[in-house]
């Protein structure tokens, strides 16, 4: 039987092992190399958040009908292309959203507090030769999010726990008692913590640039678990490295897995390899997920989670 589902991203070995079990697979990376004659037979695509799902690939594909994206983000499927040629795209929210915010405030508690400098100084055995520096204070102090969707309201609760007061930033004024700021700088210059929620695509590009690193200032945290693209990581090292930002905490980079080089020798940041959805129970809501798009799809069923729009 022709293989009809074309897999161009790495996935957890637990999903991976089910879409082989359950459904004719090829496997391939995002150029579709090694298709031949095989692509007129795809019909499904299992993609995840960071894959390229590019104009050119669809091309490729005359069958396509769907795109299922292992992750919430699908910043990197060609969505205009897509829908040219009427296929759908579905993605996994909501089972993530829990995670994302945990790890979210996981990042600005060990960026403001030091957690990984201080594992460090134990280890090193430095702490015999005096006490460690003195950190920030999070409890009460100011939090700004970019983003209040789903993730973003999910940051909201857990900093509210911590005594914050909460702004956000956003096309949209929402129905919630926090501060609106529709412009992101004028949102930097009200807080010491400044959250990045929102996802990625040209309207997000660079939204964080220098100058909003520099409305955050000196006493500042940007902590970032949205898109790597949000920000403009040349400005935001250069801001670090020149103390006109406190400092950063990153889960996701421009250019993954490759950090910007200027980030990597610096004390004050706190760097993750985009983890925050990263937990068993989690990648496993999220694996089910896919799965039962991709079901659904060749069962002629309602699709559970397509795309909005
Ligand atoms: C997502 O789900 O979009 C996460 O960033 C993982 O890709």
């Amino acid at each position: 039987m022709n293989a009809n589902v074309l897999k161009i991203a790495r996935l957890p070995d637990m999903l991976t092992e089910r879409l082989f079990a359950d459904f004719a697979v090829l496997d391939s990376d995002e150029q579709g190399s090694g298709l031949g004659e095989g692509a007129a037979h795809i019909r499904a695509l299992v993609a995840n958040g960071e894959s390229k799902v590019t104009r050119e690939l669809l091309a490729r594909l005359p069958a396509l009908k769907i795109i299922v994206v292992f992750g919430v983000g699908y910043d990197g499927v060609d969505v205009a292309a897509a829908r040219e040629r009427g296929i759908a795209v579905t993605h996994t929210p909501d089972v993530l959203t829990d995670d994302v915010a945990d790890f979210a405030m996981a990042l600005l508690l060990g960026i403001a507090r030091g957690t990984a400098p201080a594992d460090r100084f134990v280890r090193q055995g430095r702490w015999a030769d005096g006490p460690i520096a003195f950190t920030r204070k999070v409890s009460g102090a100011r939090l700004g999010i970019i983003g209040l969707g789903r993730i973003g309201r999910a940051i909201a609760r857990r900093a509210e726990g911590f005594g914050m007061s909460i702004a956000y930033s956003g096309r949209t004024r929402q129905a919630v008692e926090y501060a609106w700021y529709a412009d992101v700088r004028q949102l930097a210059a009200q807080v010491d913590f400044l959250v990045v929620a929102v996802g990625g695509g040209a309207q997000t590009l660079h939204l964080v640039d220098a100058q909003v690193l520099a409305a955050l200032g000196p006493q500042g945290y940007l902590i970032n678990v949205g898109r790597g693209s949000v920000v403009d990581e040349a400005a935001l090292a250069q801001a670090l490295v020149t103390r006109q930002l406190a400092g950063a905490a990153l889960d996701v980079f421009e250019d993954e897995p490759r950090p910007h080089p200027g980030l990597l020798g610096l004390d004050n940041v706190l760097l993750t390899p985009h983890m925050a959805s990263a937990t068993w129970a989690t990648r496993r809501a999220m694996a089910d997920l896919t799965l039962a798009n991709l079901s659904a799809f060749f069962d002629g069923q309602p699709l559970p989670t397509p795309i909005p729009g």
